[in-house]
């Protein structure tokens, strides 16, 4: 008789792992400007964590880093165990801009992860179309993204990013230039894309409620240079939906997450005083 070893996930392996990350912008004929500073952190699987910190203090630079886009002054990423400073594509990023190519059509705009991840147009075309039937997005696929609203541009890319086959997508302020009822709606169907793909999320946002809303864990940064402040999880039962905004629970959550805000506030301006 053969006997298949049980496959178990490793839950007890971060998914990601921050180790130590500080980085130090130099530029010829302008002081030293300090972002981020000894940034360490555990991502379990499957988790969806925000990082919230004020205007400048170093999330996108951390995210750059994440990403494999720019490289730490010192400090590492291990993805599953293994160190992945410096690379890039093996982990998803939805930048703070809204990157849809204005050339291509909707749908493929969706598939150019998938592409640029080597797949056929064709058979990525095939993966993509029955996914944007699912989530709202089947009447835009011929559509060019000058044509569609902010909440369809970011339903588009934030697509884009959860089609790419990498576990860990990472995504700053997917939601900030939208008006509050699209956002809430957006953050709904974030939630259910969160759950249908089953990734780990690393989120970015100035908004407290949105961070509350959609976390399991809250990672507070300081000002520039981005330290952690605090980091705590959010106990509220899933799935969620509008009305728990308003539940005592999740307002003794945004306060703390406002205290810490308040608590570690810059006293210059956010771009203020280099390092
Ligand atoms: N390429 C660069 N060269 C020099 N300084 C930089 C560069 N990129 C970012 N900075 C500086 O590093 C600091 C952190 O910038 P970053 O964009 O990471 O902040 P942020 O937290 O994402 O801000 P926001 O919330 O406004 O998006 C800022 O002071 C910024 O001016
Ligand atoms: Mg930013």
């Amino acid at each position: 008789m053969t006997v298949h070893a049980q496959i178990v996930p490793d839950l007890t392996t971060p998914k990601l792992r921050l180790e130590a990350l500080s980085h130090q912008f130099l530029s010829r004929g302008a002081p030293a400007v300090q972002a981020i500073s000894n940034i360490s952190l555990d991502i379990r699987p499957g988790k969806f964590v925000s990082i919230i910190g004020q205007s400048g203090c170093g999330k996108s630079t951390l995210f750059n880093i994440l990403a494999g886009l720019l490289a730490p002054s010192s400090g590492s990423v291990l993805l599953d165990g293994e160190d992945i400073t410096g690379r890039a594509g093996l982990v998803s990023y939805m930048l703070q801009k809204d990157l849809l190519l204005p050339w291509r059509t909707v749908l493929d705009n969706v598939i150019y992860g998938l592409e640029i991840q080597g797949m056929d147009r064709r058979e990525a075309r095939d993966v993509a179309e029955p996914l944007m039937e699912r989530y709202g997005l089947g009447k835009f696929k011929q559509h060019y993204p000058s044509s569609l609203s902010g909440g369809m541009r970011q339903r588009a890319a934030l697509l884009r990013t959860l089609l790419c086959n990498n576990d860990v997508i990472l995504l700053d302020e997917p939601f900030a230039a939208l008006d509050a009822q699209t956002r809430f709606k957006m953050q709904e169907w974030l939630l259910t894309l969160w759950k249908d793909f089953d990734r780990t999320v690393l989120f970015v946002t100035h908004d407290v409620d949105e961070a509350v809303f959609l976390s399991d864990e809250i990672c507070v940064l300081s000002p520039r240079p981005g330290r952690i402040a605090d980091r705590f999880e959010v106990p509220l039962a899933r799935p969620r939906d509008r009305s728990v905004v308003t539940s005592p629970e999740f307002v003794s959550i945004k306060q703390r997450c406002l205290d810490l805000l308040f608590a570690t506030q810059d006293t210059s301006t956010a771009e203020g005083s280099q390092a």
